[in-house]
């Protein structure tokens, strides 16, 4: 009897709680509703994981501009549309700065560098990292000068290949990969350098590997994951051997760093390190310096050589278009002098197609996660602290009534009737707001320039008829990248 008693008390005790717990919530408002979530499964059945942008459209027909689904046991407020993006991104943007990490990116980043951090190490961290690549920017060789130079050794190692047919990627990466080499290590690498090849070859494993069906489960069932085998280790194992080639770059820094003279990025992290020694609360450590710089080296290779890899495909199915771009190079460079940036604001079409080439391929449909930084309230719905956003790119890239035709490549999205720039507050494959690509000007610079060099002295011949080429993505996890493919360059 005694027993039935205090099992008695005891159930009744826990509903009281349930219900002032959820009485509690309630006050605070609902959240955003969504398909129902099943235990341990989360959404996925509602949810392909093998294309989650797609599966997101989906949802947002039914439920809406604002609307939660379940990753595993992890809550996700999805915000689909210019509108409700800018009303996060831009006009709160602080209760929207934060960074909800995938699973996946939590495990190889760590969270303690400038893309997965958090708090006052993501402010600190990030006002040091602006600054200081604005500073590099005007340094003894200006980021615009590593560019041509590096676009130079591009267009002489594609002149080499006489004309035969092959898959441009690895040039394209070892381009861009040098571009941040030369701004983080101090100096671009030699393209058959044993050690940029290795680190390079690792970066593009990795790639692939986040391709893999069982790391794209990852990000729904982490903990499970992490005990059984499968491409996800190795891409945990590739990226500790990432980590520890980019520490033995810190530690020659280290024994050779001249404060009155900062070669790179990380000789004036190193100084700042030097200059906080006494705080015992400094965000500036060697290890967030290692962080730091391989968030960079990561977020600034893949971004940018996948765009040229894919604009360049894109290029190859529309002859018309290349033959438009190469009269104004023409006209506007020449043929004796390597683009600068500054060309740029007298080639409104070249200009639309680059813009053009990164709203069509929409690298990034689901943005890269952000996170609220405090319970808040938001179109009426309740969105506590932490829950995991995606203010998504997609819808904006894509949108119908900003693009008409949205999914076929025109660079008249980008052009006035009278053939000037038409500039557009839908263009974000950068995202908006405090989060926005701290790498924006960098890569604009570099897709530019590539781009123009390429065309300035070559011509695109596909290996198979311009109709069959599909510039429709394959879409992974994160991104979308293009399929794979030959081409010829043909010089002019
Ligand atoms: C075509 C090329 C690129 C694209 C499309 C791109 C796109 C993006 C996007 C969408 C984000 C997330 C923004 C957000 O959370 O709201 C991001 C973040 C970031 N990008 Fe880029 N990016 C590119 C190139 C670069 C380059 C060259 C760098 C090198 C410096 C870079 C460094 C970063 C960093 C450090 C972040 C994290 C910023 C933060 O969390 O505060 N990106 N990028
Ligand atoms: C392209 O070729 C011209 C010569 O036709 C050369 O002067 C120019 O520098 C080249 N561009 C690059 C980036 O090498
Ligand atoms: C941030 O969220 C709080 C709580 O909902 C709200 O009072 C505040 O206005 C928001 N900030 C901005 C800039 O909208």
């Amino acid at each position: 009897m005694e027993l039935l008693g205090t099992v008695t008390i005891f159930l009744l005790v826990c509903i009281s709680c349930l219900l002032v717990a959820t009485w509690s919530r309630s006050q605070k408002g609902k959240m955003p509703p969504g398909p129902t979530a099943f235990p341990i499964l989360g959404s996925v059945l509602q949810l392909n994981p093998w294309n989650i942008p797609e599966s997101l459209k989906e949802l947002s027909k039914k439920y809406g501009p604002v609307f939660t689904i379940h990753l595993g046991s992890e809550k996700v407020v999805v915000l689909y549309g210019y509108d409700v993006v800018k009303e996060a991104l831009i006009d709160q943007a602080d209760n929207f700065s934060g960074r909800g990490s995938l699973p996946l990116l939590k495990k190889l980043l760590q969270g303690t560098g400038i893309l997965t951090s958090n708090g006052e190490t993501w402010k600190q961290i990030r006002r040091f990292t602006l600054t200081t690549l604005r500073d590099f920017g005007m340094g003894k060789k200006s980021i615009e000068e590593r560019i041509q130079e590096e676009a130079r050794f591009l267009v002489e190692r594609i002149r080499n290949t006489k004309e035969r047919p092959f898959n441009p990627g690895n040039y394209l990466v070892h381009a861009v990969s040098n571009i941040i080499c030369s701004v983080i290590f101090g100096d671009r690498f030699d393209y058959e350098d044993k050690k940029f090849l290795t680190l390079i070859d690792l970066l593009e494993e990795n790639n692939n590997l986040q391709n893999s069906k069982s790391t794209q489960l990852y990000n729904f069932f982490p903990t499970v994951m992490d005990y059984l085998p499968g491409s996800h280790q190795k891409l945990i194992e590739n990226t500790e051997t990432v980590n520890s080639f980019v520490l033995e770059i810190i530690a020659e820094h280290q024994k050779t760093l001249d404060p009155t003279c900062p070669r790179d990025f990380i000789d004036a992290f190193l100084y700042k390190v030097e200059q906080e020694k006494g705080n015992a609360h400094s965000e500036f450590t060697t290890e967030t310096l290692s962080r730091t710089t391989i968030d960079l080296f990561l977020a600034g290779t893949g971004t940018t050589s996948t765009t040229l890899r894919y604009g360049i495909t894109i290029l190859q199915k529309y002859p018309e278009i290349v033959e438009k771009v190469q009269k104004e190079i023409d006209s506007v460079i020449g043929r004796d002098r390597s683009p600068s940036v500054a060309d740029r604001s007298q080639m409104p079409y070249t200009d639309a197609v680059v813009h053009e080439i990164q709203r069509f391929i929409d690298f990034l449909p689901i943005n890269v996660p952000h996170a609220v930084t405090k319970d808040i309230k938001f179109r009426g719905y309740f969105i506590p602290k932490d829950t995991m956003i995606f203010p998504m790119l997609h819808p904006i890239l894509h949108d119908n009534k900003e693009f008409p035709n949205p999914e076929k490549f025109d660079p008249g999205h980008f052009l006035n009737a009278d053939g000037t720039f038409k500039r557009s507050d839908y263009f974000m494959p950068f995202s908006a707001g405090k989060r926005i690509c701290a790498g924006e000007g960098l890569a604009r610079m570099e897709i530019f320039i590539f781009l123009t060099a390429i065309l300035q002295n070559f011509t695109l011949k596909s290996a198979v008829d311009c109709k069959d080429i599909d510039i429709s993505p394959v879409t992974t996890t994160l991104a979308n990248i293009p399929r794979p493919y030959e081409v010829s360059f043909l010089p002019r």
